[in-house]
Parts: C-alpha cells; sequence; structure tokens
C-alpha cells in the first residue's frame, strides 16, 4: 500500500508526550524538562515529536521553539486548534525546526459540534479547511485530525478528509479521543475511510488512541491491520485521564510480531527503559511494576517452573530480551573521585546541558555530596540529582534549610524542621504517625496550604539499599493538581523535598489554555 511519500513497510512512530502526555494532572514540566525529554526521544529514533500546544502560553510557546532549534533528526511538531490564532502561533513556534509539522485540529462528532463548539457541519469544514491553508503558510507538513473521530459519522468524516487533503494536509490522524473504540471496528473505520477518502494515498493515515477501556495499544495496532501507518503515542502511556497508546508496547508488539505485521519502526528499542525512567522521573509518574515492557517486573520470574525453563532455554518463557528494550544498560557512570569535567562530560552525553557555570558547579556539590553517600553512580541517579537541582533554583518559595527526624521503637515518631519562606527562616516541631508524617505535618504548620495530599509514592531509583529514594507527592488545592518530586539516599528528606517541592508548584500559579476545552 502506497501512503504519501512515505515507505508503505514502515510506521511513523508520532510521540505526543510532551504534548497530550503533559495533559495527566500534574504532568506539566519546565522547558528545561521538556528539552531533556526531546533530546531522549530524538535518541530514541521518534520520527515526529509533538513538542506542546504553542497557543496555550509563552511558556509552551517557548519551549517548542527552543525544542525546534536543538532537534536535528526528528521532525518537530505543536499542536493547534482550528483557529488562525493558534495556528500562526504554531507556526512561529516551529518555524526554526529543520523539519517541523503542524498538527490542527477540530471536533467532527456531533456531540461535540453542538455542544461544546455550537458549529454547523458546513461551518465545521470550512473553518477545517481555512486551518490547513493557515498552517500551510509555514510549513508542507500539516496534520489535520478529526477530534472524536470515533463518535463522528462516517460520511461527514469522509466529507472533512476529502476537504483537508485537497486543501492540502499531509496526514489525517484518526483520534478515538475518548477511548471509546475496540480494536476490530476501529481497524475497520480505518481501512473504510481509506476506501472511501479521494486522493487517499497521497496522504498518510494516522491514528490516536486513548485508553479508557485499556484498548489503546490493541486499537492502534488494529488501525495499522486496517492502513494507519503512523501511530501516535506516548512514553509509559502517560495522558489524559487513562493515558494514551503506549509507545514502548506498540513498537515492542511491532517488532516481536513482525511475523503478522511486516512493518518496521526507526525505534533504537535499546533506549526505551532510559527514556522511560527520564520520563518517568520528570514527571512524577511511577511505572507500575507489571506494566509490561517498562515495569519493574517485566521480565522477572517468580514461578519455580518457570524459572526452570528460562535457565533451561530462554525462550520457554520469554518472547522478548531484558537487554533489547535496554534493561540493564544503566551504565555505571562516575564514582567519588570523578571530576568536574567527568561529570560535565557525563551530564552531556545523557542530553543535559546546565546553562551557565554556578549551576553545573551547584549539581557538582551536589553529585560530590551523593557520592560520599553512595558508592556507585548511575545514569538514573545524575537524572534525578539535576531534575532536583532545577527544581530547588526555579522555584524557591520554601526551602529547606533543617530537618532532624525521631524514629524510636516504641515512642511517637517527631520532627523538627527550618524552612526558607522567601527568604525568611521558620522553625516548627510535629509528631505523627511515621517520621515522613511527622515532617510533612511541621511544614504544614509553616505553610498552612489547606492542599490535599492525593498521593504519595517511593521508588528506588537504582537498586541496593544506597540507592537513592525518588518521591512522589501529589497536591491538589483549589481544583489545580500538582506532582512535586525529590530524590536523595534519605527517603525522609527526598519526602520532604517533594513536598517543598509541590507546595512551591502550588504558589507559581501558571496558568495555560487546555486545548480541548
Ligand atoms: O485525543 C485527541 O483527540 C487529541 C487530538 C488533539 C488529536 O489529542
Ligand atoms: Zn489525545
Amino acid at each position: 500500500m502506497k501512503q504519501g511519500n512515505k515507505q508503505a513497510d514502515q510506521i511513523i512512530i508520532f510521540d505526543t508526550t510532551l504534548r497530550d502526555g503533559e495533559q495527566s494532572p500534574g504532568a506539566a514540566m519546565t522547558k528545561e524538562e521538556k528539552i531533556r525529554i526531546a533530546r531522549q526521544l530524538e535518541k530514541l529514533g521518534v520520527n515526529v515529536i509533538e513538542a506542546g500546544f504553542a497557543a496555550a502560553s509563552p511558556g509552551d510557546f517557548e519551549a517548542i521553539s527552543e525544542i525546534a532549534k536543538i532537534i536535528k533528526q526528528s521532525t518537530v511538531c505543536s499542536l493547534a486548534r482550528a483557529s488562525e490564532n493558534d495556528v500562526r502561533r504554531a507556526g512561529e513556534a516551529i518555524k526554526h525546526a529543520a523539519s517541523g509539522r503542524i498538527h490542527t485540529f477540530i471536533a467532527t462528532s456531533k456531540i461535540h459540534m453542538e455542544n461544546k463548539l455550537r458549529m454547523s457541519e458546513d461551518q465545521v469544514v470550512e473553518r477545517a479547511v481555512q486551518a490547513v491553508k493557515w498552517a500551510l503558510e509555514y510549513t508542507k507538513d500539516v496534520e489535520f485530525s478529526a477530534e472524536d473521530a470515533v463518535r463522528s459519522d462516517m460520511d461527514f468524516l469522509v466529507r472533512v478528509f476529502d476537504a483537508v487533503i485537497a486543501a492540502g494536509a499531509t496526514t489525517i490522524n484518526v483520534p478515538d479521543t475518548v477511548g471509546y473504540s475496540i480494536p476490530a471496528p476501529w481497524g475497520e473505520r480505518m481501512r473504510d475511510l481509506i476506501a472511501r477518502v479521494k486522493d487517499s494515498d497521497k496522504v498518510v493515515w494516522s491514528t490516536h488512541c486513548h485508553n479508557d477501556l485499556g484498548m489503546a495499544v490493541a486499537n492502534s495496532l488494529a488501525a495499522v491491520m486496517g492502513g494507519a501507518r503512523q501511530v501516535e503515542c506516548t512514553i509509559n502511556g502517560l495522558g489524559e485521564r487513562a493515558g494514551n497508546a503506549s509507545l514502548e508496547e506498540v513498537v515492542m508488539a511491532l517488532r516481536t510480531r513482525r511475523d503478522v505485521f511486516h512493518l518496521e519502526t526507526s525505534i533504537d528499542a535499546t533506549q526505551i527503559v532510559p527514556t522511560s525512567k527520564l520520563v518517568s522521573t520528570i514527571t512524577g509518574y511511577p511505572v507500575q511494576p507489571n506494566k509490561a515492557i517498562v515495569g519493574a517486573n517485566a521480565f522477572s520470574h517468580e514461578s519455580g517452573i518457570h524459572q526452570d525453563g528460562v535457565l533451561k532455554h530462554r525462550e520457554t518463557y520469554e518472547i522478548m530480551r531484558a537487554e533489547d528494550v535496554g534493561w540493564g544498560a544503566n551504565k555505571l557512570t562516575l564514582g567519588k573521585l570523578s571530576g568536574r569535567n567527568a561529570f560535565r562530560t557525563r551530564l552531556k552525553e545523557l542530553g543535559i546541558e546546565l546553562a551557565t557555570e554556578d549551576l553545573l558547579n551547584a549539581a557538582f556539590a551536589r553529585f560530590k555530596d551523593l557520592a560520599d553517600k553512595k558508592s556507585e553512580i548511575f545514569d538514573e541517579d545524575l537524572h534525578a540529582l539535576v531534575s532536583d537541582e532545577f527544581l530547588s533554583v526555579a522555584t524557591e518559595h520554601f526551602k529547606l534549610v533543617y530537618l532532624q527526624v525521631a524514629s524510636v521503637t516504641g515512642e511517637v515518631p517527631h520532627a523538627s524542621i527550618t524552612l526558607s519562606e522567601n527568604g525568611q527562616e521558620k522553625r516548627a516541631e510535629a509528631s505523627g504517625g511515621g517520621p515522613v508524617d511527622a515532617a510533612f505535618k511541621a511544614i504544614e504548620s509553616i505553610a498552612n496550604s489547606a492542599a490535599e495530599l492525593q498521593l504519595y509514592s517511593v521508588n528506588n531509583i537504582t537498586s541496593g539499599t544506597d540507592a537513592q529514594g525518588e518521591v512522589t507527592v501529589r497536591l491538589s488545592k483549589g481544583g489545580r493538581i500538582v506532582n512535586g518530586q525529590g530524590a536523595d539516599t534519605d527517603i525522609v528528606v527526598a519526602s520532604v523535598k517533594a513536598y517543598l517541592n509541590a507546595l512551591n508548584k502550588i504558589q507559581s500559579k501558571s496558568e495555560r489554555a487546555h486545548p480541548q476545552v
């Protein structure tokens, strides 16, 4: 099957971790964090990086334009609603990209057109065509999405797609925005659209599936069987509500079942686990241990029968090799005696560029501190350390100055804490059910945030009891949800850092538009 000028046996991997993934509650990222993820996605071999939604806020615009300047191997894309302002913002944001795309969309289902857009079918078609034309003023690479295609009338979808292809769209995306579909009809829908739309062979057909019924990956693969040659997905399946199709599952299914699909991707699978860890560290969304491909247990065998089988012949119980997806690839990079240059060089290799010498010095001091407590330092430690450094520099309202926690058998745990609030030191003490509880209560007696704790989770960054603990704290206040992160070899300190980071994010109150509202 020929589509556009792309090879028919190649699946284009379109990663939207930085856009749809960022729409997960509390997963908002800073510009520096987005750049680090974008560099890693380029290393992973992603074809298209959806770097954000340029019209959402000046911060989003700036992050996309920086990424567009830095990334050379992947196409950099910005989302835009079908409005002149959105499309022009997207066009400006990607203008320095070696290869740039504008992705414009409008809803096509009756329920969205009548209740959200309050537009007639004719108006929607006209606006979609106009948006594609505005986008073509900036780039030849224009993607059009029919939001809520899963609940849209087929005749109307054909009409919209005919019109936008005639206007010059080069990729047509068919989203299951609400995660409503199931595989067989979704694959059929793709096949029917390709058969009915005029000039369907001149564009690349794409699918974008949400996971509300747990079928985003299955639906994406069904769409591929129906003729889609681009899959939109996110690392770890991050995304709105139950998330998007997970990149690692789609890629490894295509690869492991090449006998069924006969299709290739450009992904370097050995970069999958490092990318998953980076996204989890930065967003504060832990990966569940039994998650396919990237979960900590994905390749471990508990039962004796399985262990015996794997030892005798690996393929008895393993369909993929852990090392092929990047497990065990974490390198022992630096140690106590490593110098500043070695530190700077390794950060560079990891795609981390610290903007000033002061930042590098501060990060290096933290590294030396860590090396005193932990004999082996891995890439994951460096990522956590740099995230921590950026967080403490970027968000200064509350800072930890001093912490003492007493946890003695038979006695009530107690914490004494000194915080700096906007430069002014404040001290507090509290008792609690455990040392973390006591420390959080002491913080609250200073901050009085009235925020509700929604999630507290601890993960070890590497293995061993001297590993850094990485803590995520999710707080909600007035409808706003934020994730705070902290890392330290002492998990009470890591917890306090994470709590303060979340409080600082609540303080910062940055407002952004949501593309689908
Ligand atoms: O889920 C969706 O429909 C989207 C579109 C903007 C493509 O994210
Ligand atoms: Zn989506």
